[in-house]
């Protein structure tokens, strides 16, 4: 049975952005979510993540109707958002107690005054499954790499054992020569959830992605990569930024 499945899910603000969206998402795959800037990626995760009502339309989990169930949606997914700046979470805060304040919340409700050697291990395990360097740990989560810094975030979403992790542009704020590893670790994620991750470049996730949703001019195309990512299917999306040169894909969509 798939893990995650949309019936004619409409996202919009008032008005339509995308209509009639179906997919349908296999256990433990990568879907990315591709398009051009304003054609809906974040507004079609939020509304999968039960933060944005859609205006028609259902999500099923596993066969469950979840939508507008907000209750059973926090159980089941884990969420970076697009943009985590300062000015979004100003406090200084190491690694160490980003990740557990997260994980004390999941636990029990509220943060406890000490950690328990439990809490203390499950901390280690996400952060060394993140790739975050021992070193990094007990420093100030401002103070890191974009790349590093994104995969604080990640450690952080996945200390609620979601099911469906998403990930909202988690290759932007890294650099160019970060992003391959980013990648790889997003990648390796698939082995015990399943992701969904928007981008601007399909291009780096490709070796790791089953399926891709593109988005744009109000239209969706979803299936395997080779189904959708084909000059034909770009073109009506990217106009001439995009075009296809033996299998290479190249879209020239600077973010
Ligand atoms: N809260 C909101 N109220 C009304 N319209 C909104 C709201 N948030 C976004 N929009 C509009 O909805 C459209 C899609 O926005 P969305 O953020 O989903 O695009 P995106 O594909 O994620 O773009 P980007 O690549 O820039 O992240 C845009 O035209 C945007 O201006
Ligand atoms: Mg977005």
């Amino acid at each position: 049975m798939e893990i995650l499945k949309t019936v004619d899910l409409t996202v919009g603000y008032g008005e339509p952005l995308v209509k009639d969206i179906n997919v349908s998402l296999p256990e433990r795959c990568l879907l990315q979510v591709l398009g051009p800037n304003g054609s809906g990626k974040t507004t079609f995760l939020k509304t999968v993540l039960g933060l944005l009502k859609p205006l028609s339309g259902k999500i099923y989990f596993k066969g469950v109707d979840i939508t507008s169930k907000p209750d059973v949606v926090s159980k089941v997914f884990g969420y970076v958002p697009q943009i985590f700046t300062p000015t979004y979470f100003p406090y200084p805060v190491t690694v160490r107690e980003f990740v557990e304040t997260a994980y004390m919340l999941y636990r029990s409700g509220w943060p406890r005054i000490r950690a328990s050697k439990s809490v203390e291990d499950k901390i280690r395990s996400v952060l060394e499954l993140v790739g975050l360097d021992k070193s990094l740990w007990d420093k100030n989560i401002w103070k890191l790499s974009g790349g590093q810094r994104q995969r604080a975030l990640i450690a952080r979403a996945l200390v609620y054992e979601p099911e469906i992790l998403v990930l909202d542009e988690p290759l932007a704020p890294v650099d160019p020569s970060g992003r391959a590893s980013i990648a790889e670790l997003i990648g390796s994620l698939t082995k015990q959830v399943t992701v969904i991750v928007s981008s601007h470049d399909p291009t780096i996730l490709l070796r790791y992605t089953s399926y891709v949703l593109l988005l744009g001019n109000g239209l969706y195309f979803f299936g395997s990569p080779d189904e959708v990512l084909r000059s034909e299917v770009l073109k009506v999306v990217y106009g001439d930024l995009a075009y296809a040169m033996d299998k290479h894909i190249h879209i020239y969509d600077h973010h």
